[in-house]
This record gives C-alpha cells, sequence and structure tokens, in this order.
C-alpha cells in the first residue's frame, strides 16, 4: 500500500505528476491511498510519500480527460484523487472509457465536473466585493465568498478579466486570491470576519437588486437553484429579499397609479406590464443605470457562461442605433459590441457606403455571448426565442435613452426582437417599416452572414448587397 500526501487540494499538474510515477512503478489504484490535503493528518499512520516525476508524459490520454480531470479535482469529494487515478489506469487498457457514460466512474466524474463548473458560475454571479482604504490611502476591494469545491483559482482569472482596473482580493475558507492590477497571486485561506461587513457599495447592489427584482422570478430561480439560499447570507441584497416580497404588492399598485398620472412612452408601458412590480421609468433614468443593470442581469441563464454583458455603445443622443443578435467571442472578452470579425465587416461596409459609426448608437439584441465551448474554442449559438425576449427589455431600455429616429436591425434575429417573431428579415429588408409603438426600422442582413458564405463570388455580391443596404439608411434618415 502506498500512502500518498498531496500539498495542493486542488492543483492538476501536482496530481498529475504523482499519479505517472505511481503509473510507471505499474502500482494498482486499490494500492493507493490519497489522503486528503484538507483532512486533519494521521501523524503515526505508515506513509511513503511519492515524489514528482518530470519529464515523461502519462501514456496518451484523451482530452476529455485532462479537461474534466482539471475540473473534477477541485471538487470536495476526499475521493477525487483516487477516483481520477483509477479512470487514469484504466484508461491505458481503455482508450475509450471517457464515452462510456453508463461507466460509474466516468458517471462519477462528470457529475463531479458539473457541480465545479456550476460553483465556479455560482462564485461569478456572487461574489461582492467590499471597498477598504489602505494605509496608503489607496482603495482596495475585497470580498468574502464559501464556494462549495475548490474553485477560487479557476475563478479568479475571470475576476482579474472584468475587473482589471481595481485592486482586489477574494478570501476563501481554503485560499485566497489577490489582484494588483498585473498579476494575480494565490495565499492562505481566511476567515469571514478578514473582510468587512458593511460598506458604501452594498446600498449600490441593494439598488441595482431592487432594479431587477421580481418575486416570480425570484421563486423560480430558486427553484432552479440559481440563487440557492445559502448564497444569500453574504449577498447585501439578501436583506432586502423579504421587503421587496412584500413590497411587491405595494409596488405594483404604486405603479399603476403613477402610470395612470404620467404617461410613460408606449413601449415602456408595455416593459413595465411585463413587469409587475418594477418601477422601470424611475429605476432607469439614463444610460449608465441601464448598462448597470445589464451588468447586473440574470434575467435568462446566459450571463453564467459569459464574461462580462455587452452593453450597446454609442452616443444618448444618437439619431441611428444598429441592433445586432449577441455579442461573439472577442466582444464577450472586450466588453464592447462589433470589435471582432463581424465588426470589421461591419465598419468596412459602413465606410464605403459613406456612414460613421462613431454617430450610431452600435447594440444587440441579446447582451451576453452564448456559446458551446469546444475544445480551445467557444462556438457562437444563437439566441432562443426566450433569451432575445428577456433581454428585449435592455434593448427597450437603450431604445428609451437613445430615442433614435430609426433602427437598422441587422439580421434575422435583431428583426424579431424588434418586431416580433412573425416578422422574416426577406419581408423587411432595405426599406423603412413602421413598428407597433411608431419607431421606424430599416432591416438588413447581419455581417457575420457574409462571412459565412463559402462562394467567393456570392460572397462579393451579398456584400455589395449589404453596403447597398446600408446607403439606403442615408435616404432614410435625410442625410
Ligand atoms: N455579432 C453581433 O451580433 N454583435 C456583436 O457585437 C458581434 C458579433
Amino acid at each position: 500500500m502506498q500512502t500518498v500526501h498531496l500539498t495542493s487540494r486542488n492543483d492538476f499538474a501536482e496530481w498529475r505528476g504523482v499519479a505517472r510515477r505511481l503509473l510507471l512503478e505499474a502500482v494498482p489504484p486499490d494500492e493507493v491511498i490519497w489522503v486528503d490535503p484538507g483532512a486533519p493528518q494521521d501523524l503515526f499512520g505508515a506513509e511513503q510519500s511519492v515524489g514528482q516525476v518530470t519529464g515523461r508524459k502519462v501514456g496518451t490520454v484523451p482530452q476529455r480527460f485532462i479537461d474534466w480531470a482539471e475540473a473534477g479535482i477541485c471538487h470536495s469529494d476526499p475521493e477525487r484523487f483516487g477516483l481520477l487515478y483509477r479512470l487514469l489506469w484504466r484508461l491505458q487498457k481503455d482508450k475509450e472509457l471517457m464515452e462510456v457514460r453508463s461507466d460509474p466512474d466516468v458517471g462519477k466524474l462528470d457529475r463531479r465536473v458539473s457541480a465545479v463548473r456550476r460553483d465556479a458560475h455560482k462564485m461569478k454571479a456572487f461574489v461582492r466585493f467590499k471597498e477598504i482604504v489602505d494605509d496608503s490611502g489607496r482603495e482596495r476591494f475585497v470580498a468574502w465568498f464559501e464556494p462549495e469545491h475548490f474553485v477560487l483559482e479557476r475563478t479568479a482569472p475571470f475576476f482579474a478579466r472584468r475587473f482589471a482596473g481595481m485592486l482586489w482580493g477574494i478570501v476563501t475558507p481554503y485560499r485566497s486570491a489577490f489582484w494588483d492590477g498585473e498579476r494575480l497571486e494565490f495565499g492562505d485561506g481566511g476567515h469571514k470576519e478578514d473582510v468587512p461587513a458593511d460598506d458604501a457599495l452594498d446600498p449600490v447592489w441593494k439598488s441595482y437588486f431592487a432594479a431587477i427584482f421580481n418575486p416570480a422570478r425570484l421563486k423560480l430561480a430558486m427553484m432552479k437553484s440559481e440563487m440557492p439560499v445559502k448564497y444569500w447570507r453574504n449577498l447585501p441584497e439578501a436583506e432586502l429579499i423579504p421587503e421587496l416580497i412584500r413590497g411587491a404588492k405595494a409596488a405594483e399598485e404604486a405603479m399603476i397609479e403613477r402610470m395612470a398620472s404620467i404617461p410613460p412612452s408606449r413601449h415602456l408601458k408595455q416593459m413595465e406590464r411585463a413587469e409587475p412590480g418594477l418601477p422601470v421609468t424611475e429605476v432607469f433614468t439614463s444610460l449608465a443605470e441601464v448598462k448597470a443593470g445589464v451588468d447586473a442581469c440574470r434575467r435568462c441563464p446566459l450571463y453564467e457562461m459569459a464574461t462580462q454583458a455587452v452593453m450597446g455603445q454609442g452616443s444618448a443622443s444618437a439619431e441611428l442605433m444598429f441592433v445586432g443578435e449577441q455579442p461573439g467571442d472577442q466582444e464577450d472578452l472586450s466588453g464592447k459590441p462589433f470589435v471582432g470579425p463581424a465588426g470589421k465587416v461591419f465598419d468596412a461596409a459602413m465606410a464605403e457606403a459613406g456612414l460613421d459609426r462613431e454617430r450610431a448608437y452600435v447594440t444587440n439584441a441579446v447582451k451576453h455571448f452564448k456559446f458551446v465551448p469546444k475544445g480551445k474554442k467557444r462556438l457562437h449559438q444563437r439566441p432562443n426565442a426566450g433569451e432575445v425576449k428577456a433581454c428585449s427589455f435592455w434593448l427597450g431600455l437603450e431604445r428609451e435613452m437613445v430615442k433614435p429616429t430609426l433602427i437598422v436591425a441587422m439580421g434575422a434575429t435583431a428583426v424579431s426582437s424588434l418586431a416580433g417573431s412573425t416578422t422574416t428579415l426577406g419581408s423587411v429588408r432595405g426599406r423603412v417599416t413602421v413598428l407597433a409603438d411608431g419607431t421606424r426600422m430599416y432591416a438588413t442582413v447581419h455581417p457575420s452572414y457574409l462571412l459565412r458564405i463559402p462562394d467567393r463570388e456570392e460572397a462579393a455580391r451579398e456584400r455589395a448587397r449589404f453596403v447597398e443596404d446600408l446607403r439606403g439608411i442615408k435616404g432614410a434618415m435625410g442625410w
């Protein structure tokens, strides 16, 4: 029997070094005891330390095993190291093993991987930073979070990308992460008391939360365990939940009264009908407030996978608005719409048509990137009708703030978001149509459609048609 003491709870490289060595020595899985690094140590137990072996590869294993093992090792199950070694051992003989979902070991790892991914998503959604000022007067942000699994190291790079300009730390019971604006460092775990309990930021979170609160949605989120009660204790806005549930009815009545006395514009009325209890006109009075709402949005599950929400870009006084489908890979990373390949096509065609993008407000029907991971790539997925509908709330608010004289819908998703799912792009392309609320809409294809046409000549023809459509906008604008 060999006893292995790993030093880290979730370091795949460390586990792999030891597993390689065991494999080279042909030690069967049932002859290894993996001691959970988080468990109290038995100082008197017999042990044999297994050092690391570097420079040799574990016999080729499928990429799926590596991906799953990197995630699965972050699970809190003390048996995870042994499970991974058993699978690695079995993979030496059966290369297809990872495809056999009915296999108990594969199934177990699959469930652990899903739990870890879910926990990492929860962490992205529920970490709340508190502001502190250090001795040198610099602002720092610190958060306390209790993940179910050991997901801090997986999730910290997300915060580093998202809050690149802030100095922040996240403290968990098992480890802490710090970002100094350039480097991510990890240290020991801490205690809830290490992090200030209240601060000036809390009211901000609370007001966003009140703005997006809808008791029906909360119930649904709890049922779907998107916002499990156990996370509430560290969320400043959770204090508001009972009050909001009680207040929803009164808010609805107040809203009806207000609507009777101050007639909001037609599509805002529709939005408020769709959102009982949410006084839209009071909560959102500027694009900056809409952006804050978009950033905190949980109206559909797309926020879970995306790096960040991508709000529209441009001036609130723009007369022309462009609406695409949803951010792509590069937009998701940069936080800006139409900056990737489709954006390049868009920019070039705009210039050719004599239009200035800077004069327009450019946004998307859906604000989060929907994709499926494939290896290192993230493959675009079209948003479904529910996601488009959920996000039309934000598009409606952008329209309300900008009040463009013409909205250009690019592609079928934008058309269906603006004109309804029964309107086809073909039926409205290249001309002005008037929407039910009186807004003028002009439709054309989505620039990424041009990138997908395999035949060169056809692609050139379609591109010329797109530029023609854009030229038509000048006439529609009277420019
Ligand atoms: N496609 C879109 O619809 N929007 C973007 O922002 C990028 C690609």
